[in-house]
């Protein structure tokens, strides 16, 4: 009988250095209402948004996944030739094909690595993380490196209330590798296809073709349809995410053997303040466990804004290297993430 080797990876792994990027534009309230019918007041009230940041000048989703990913692979002193896998995490690469993940492993100085996008909305880093240490654990690894990348800027109707004034752009990083105690809990995570039209693009693909071919010589009109732009129902993601998240919080404590009291710091996806605050209250964690409020200065970066968070919380000193956080990414699929780590060193060369 033929027999197939198999392989064994480290049972226990952890994030051992981090890196952002965050654009240089800053985009306030103020310039989105230029154009949006809308107000500082009401966007900062609902949302707890004051600014976020939009890619510029040479600035390209290519540039910043690598410039976060080269920061993450400095900031752990791995030597980068060890890496075995590229996870990028993101629903804003400029092309379906060619994914973008090989083309930054190429930038990055490691061409040839297994390097593939995973594209799961809000929760895309989660997912990453998740399907990473699973890598390290089974083998198929030494080290991964995870990005969660977003130029949500790109696919911004403007004028769009329910959109505009929440996304932002920027890009963090992290590389997962084995460790003396663990350091990632098993993931929480699911999905809900039967709602996922509440998060979605206003056409599919060959909507927008066929919308594009029947406006043909219309220039104007063909400009209009020319966004494949992200439309959200916000209430009712809002209503979900009141429903499902508690659950999956939970969830991710019991599987992780940590109860409320052993967690430092609070870090869940930067959608809105409010969801954040309500999901703290809701679970009991203290009133002195700080909750990241990233979203206040970086809007919703989507699959980068878990990365980014942990980033502003470490470079500001609100938590350190090594503190146990709980981490839970949610939006579109409806899929959400979530999982127990403990934090990576602060980085060696801040975002900001
Ligand atoms: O990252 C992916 C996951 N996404 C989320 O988790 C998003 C979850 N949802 C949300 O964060 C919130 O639903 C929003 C921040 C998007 C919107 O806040 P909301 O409190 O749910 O507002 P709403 O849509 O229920 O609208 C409330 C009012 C309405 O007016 P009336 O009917 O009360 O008179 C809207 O017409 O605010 C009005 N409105 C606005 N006003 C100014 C809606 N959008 C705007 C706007 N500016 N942009």
């Amino acid at each position: 009988m033929v027999s197939i080797a198999s392989t064994k990876g480290h049972q226990n792994v952890s994030m051992l250095g981090i890196g952002a990027y965050r654009p240089n534009r800053v985009v306030t309230n103020d310039e989105v209402c230029e154009v949006l019918d809308s107000s500082d007041e009401w966007i900062f009230e609902r949302s707890g948004i004051r600014n976020r940041r939009f890619v510029s000048g040479d600035e390209t989703p290519r540039s910043m996944a690598v410039a976060a990913a080269d920061r993450a692979i400095n900031s752990s002193g791995i030597d980068r030739a060890e890496i075995g896998a590229v996870i990028l995490a993101t629903s804003t690469w400029k092309t379906l094909t060619p994914h973008g993940a090989p083309t930054v492993a190429y930038d990055l100085g490691i061409n040839g690595v297994a390097a593939f996008d995973v594209c799961a909305g809000c929760a895309g880093f989660g997912y990453a993380l998740s399907v990473a240490a699973d890598q390290v654990r089974a083998g198929s690894a030494k080290y991964v490196l995870v990005i969660g990348l977003e130029t949500m800027s790109l696919g911004l109707d403007p004028t769009d209330r329910g959109t505009a004034f929440i996304f932002g752009d920027g890009a963090g990083a992290v590389i997962v590798g084995p460790s003396e105690e663990n350091g990632i809990s098993p993931t929480v995570w699911g999905s809900d296809g039967e709602n996922a039209s509440a998060i979605a693009q206003q056409y599919d693909l060959v909507e927008y073709m066929d919308r594009a071919n029947a406006l043909q010589g219309t220039d104007p009109e063909v400009e209009k349809v020319g966004r494949l732009a992200i439309r959200m129902e916000g209430p009712r993601v809002f209503r979900w995410a009141a429903i499902t998240l508690p659950k999956a919080l939970s969830n991710v404590l019991e599987q992780s053997g940590v109860s409320t009291d052993d967690i430092d710091v609070f870090i869940p996806h930067q959608a809105n303040s409010r969801i954040n605050d309500l999901m703290k209250k809701n679970l009991g964690l203290a009133e002195n466990v700080p909750v990241a409020n990233d979203i206040e200065n970086t809007g919703n970066t989507s699959a980068a804004s878990i990365p980014l968070a942990i980033e502003e919380m470490l470079v500001s000193g609100k938590a350190k290297g090594g503190q146990i956080a709980l981490l839970l990414g949610f939006g579109a699929g409806l899929s959400y993430a979530g999982q127990v780590v403990k934090l990576p060193p602060a980085p060696v060369e801040p975002s900001f």
